[in-house]
């Protein structure tokens, strides 16, 4: 009886991970027209024709980009993106926040980076953390993508609330930063823009710079759809009088949502990701950082898997043939750890 039952659902997993989709929160998407401007690249950046999305190339002329027309003060931000297939090392493919250019000195930042690949391999991807111009204090993790990331779109999004981070893959969560009194203002707390941009990142992207890019394979598109942009909208400058009010309201908002719960079912996925996929982190880096940042949690089963210079010591990048167990919906990989 407990093995059919057993069987029964590893049958029902099994289908549920054929039919569903990307993850894609319930959230309402903003189209590219509405919410976002040109930033560099010229045609290089092309637009949808229904002006929902967008596409951003490299080519041996220029990268490209585009940002947010807001600043907004805590948000979630999101986007479904399918990367640039073929040979593509050092290419960088960023999705981030940051105010770096209102802030000169005291910039914040959150990103996703990634990190280009070489054929065959996994692509790898970073998220850092930065605030009020820490750029001494680099806060990077690194991991490899569980799948290929070229043959569809994926969601990828960053949560930030007055209290805490979470980066996403789909609906996994893979990194949570907690906001402490410790981390002060290296915590990321003025508004930030988005930003999507593609651009030659040969000198470090892809193995420390050994694989440069090969614009023999150009041009390089990535792809962005499905883009959300919630949270409070502020003029960091002309300070609106009512923005603390609606700003609180909106930061309420954001952190009751169902993205910002990390229930227990989440936390288990994000261990599982972190155990199996990440091949770096500033926590464990023991070497550069004597004493680990107030916002390092610790965690045992993580930290044996490093070295003293923060790698994972069986960092080769694997093949892809992991790529058939990434399961998005958090729930459902949940209920295969319990079993
Ligand atoms: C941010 O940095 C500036 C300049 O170093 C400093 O004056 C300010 O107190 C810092 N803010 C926070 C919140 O730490
Ligand atoms: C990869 O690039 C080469 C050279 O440009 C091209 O011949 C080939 O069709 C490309 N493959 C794919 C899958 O796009």
């Amino acid at each position: 009886m407990m093995m059919m039952a057993v069987a029964l659902l590893l049958v029902l997993h099994s289908c549920a991970a054929v039919v569903t989709p990307a993850a894609d929160f319930d959230v309402t998407k903003v189209s590219f027209d509405d919410g976002f401007a040109h930033l560099f690249g010229g045609d290089n950046l092309v637009r949808s024709a229904d002006r929902r999305s967008a596409s951003l190339t490299l080519n041996h002329y220029s990268g490209s980009g585009f940002i947010s027309k807001d600043m907004y003060e805590y948000g979630f931000f999101s986007a479904s993106i399918k990367l640039p297939s073929n040979y593509t090392a050092g290419i960088v493919v960023a999705f981030y926040t940051s105010n770096g250019d209102v802030f000169k000195k005291t910039h914040d930042e959150l990103d996703i980076e990634f990190l280009g690949n070489v054929e065959g391999k996994n692509w790898r991807f970073q998220t850092n953390v930065y605030g009020n111009g820490s750029t001494s204090r680099g806060r990077e993790e690194r991991y490899l993508l569980p799948f290929d990331p070229t043959i569809e779109p994926h969601q990828y999004s960053i949560l930030w609330t007055s209290g805490h981070v979470i980066f996403y893959v789909d609906d996994i969560p893979i990194r949570e930063v907690v906001r402490s009194d410790a981390m002060g203002g290296d915590y990321p707390s003025k508004p930030m823009s988005l930003y999507a941009t593609i651009w030659d990142g040969s000198a470090w992207a892809t193995a420390n710079g050994k694989y440069k890019v090969d614009y023999k394979y150009e041009p390089f598109v990535s792809d962005f759809s499905n883009l959300v942009l919630r949270g409070c909208r502020v003029d960091p400058i002309q300070q609106q009088p009512d923005s603390p009010r609606r700003c609180a309201e909106a930061n309420d908002e954001l952190t009751s949502a169902d993205f910002a719960l990390m229930t227990p079912e989440k936390r288990a996925a994000m261990r599982r990701f972190r155990e199996n996929y990440m091949t770096y982190s500033f926590c464990y880096d023991t070497k550069r950082y004597p004493v680990a940042f107030p916002d390092c949690d610790i965690v045992p089963s993580e930290q044996s898997r490093f070295s003293e210079t923060g790698s994972a010591k069986n960092s080769r990048d694997r093949r892809r043939s992991k790529r058939q167990s990434w399961k998005p919906r958090a729930r459902r990989t949940n209920r295969a750890a319990d079993t």
